[in-house]
């Protein structure tokens, strides 16, 4: 895995968001895998920003998120579809033909998680998947526990995430209980990967991800194994990790 220390969180998404572009510019029919949640909300606002500067095409690129709460409808406030069209794909000219997404409606869970491999299969495979990391160490909605060999399935989510997410919903008990993930066995197809965490509450995943045992019980920590990780944190994120120097 390389590792990254940036001064901050601007500092973070600006580079990730280079990252993301150079490959676009390289590779115009990118696919990329999104997360939503607070740590992608800078990369998504470099990312509108050079496109609205003219100096980013995004016309053949294609997308598959990572997640959707189950249920949800698409339009529902706190839905990821909704929250991915405010921060990326309602300012940028990705085809919404090529923007896959779990639906939060679909009445056969099984057929829906297969369709979302099959789609991912049919698209050439994840060139870069962006992750950020839960306080648990989860990824996309793998919770500790989950077996590293599932693709995409749906899942119960911990009372530790639901408490987490509820500072998105009016109360904690509209918090959905259930989410459609790609597996870890899914994220670890990806050719690239960037795991990106800002602050001291990621601090401890972010070490036990890098620095401790490859385990089901650390979801993150699997991505010891994957040949083409970037981690990239902000300073306090990196506090617990052993013998790094705060700086990129
Ligand atoms: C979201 C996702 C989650 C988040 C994680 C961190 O699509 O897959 O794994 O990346 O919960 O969330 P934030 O960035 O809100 O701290």
């Amino acid at each position: 895995m390389k590792l990254q220390v940036f001064d901050n969180y601007d500092q973070v998404s600006r580079r990730a968001a280079e990252i993301v572009i150079e490959e676009s510019r390289k590779h115009p029919q990118l696919v990329l895998g999104l997360a939503t949640g607070s740590t992608p909300i800078g990369l998504y606002r470099e990312m509108v920003q050079v496109y609205q500067r003219g100096q980013l095409d995004f016309s053949e690129a294609t997308t598959f998120n990572l997640d959707e709460y189950y249920p949800i409808t698409p339009d529902h406030p706190q839905s990821f579809r909704r929250f991915m069209q405010e921060h990326l794909f309602d300012h940028v000219n990705i085809a919404p033909e090529r923007i896959h997404f779990l639906s939060g409606t679909a009445a056969d869970v099984e057929s829906e998680c297969s369709r979302y491999e099959a789609a991912i299969e049919a698209a050439g495979g994840i060139d870069i998947q962006v992750l950020g990391i839960g306080e648990n160490g989860h990824i996309g909605f793998n919770e500790p526990g989950t077996p590293f060999h599932l693709k995409t399935h749906k899942v119960a989510l911990t009372e530790n995430t639901i408490q987490a997410n509820s500072r998105f919903f009016e109360r904690i008990e509209d918090v959905p209980r259930h989410a459609l993930t790609m597996g870890i066995s899914s994220i670890m197809r990806s050719r690239k990967i960037l795991l990106l965490a800002s602050g001291e509450k990621k601090a401890e995943a972010i070490k036990a991800a890098l620095q401790g045992p490859v385990t089901e019980e650390l979801p993150a920590s699997v991505l010891q194994l994957h040949p083409d990780v970037t981690v990239m944190v902000d300073k306090t994120a990196a506090t617990q990790l052993e013998g790094v120097p705060y700086k990129a």
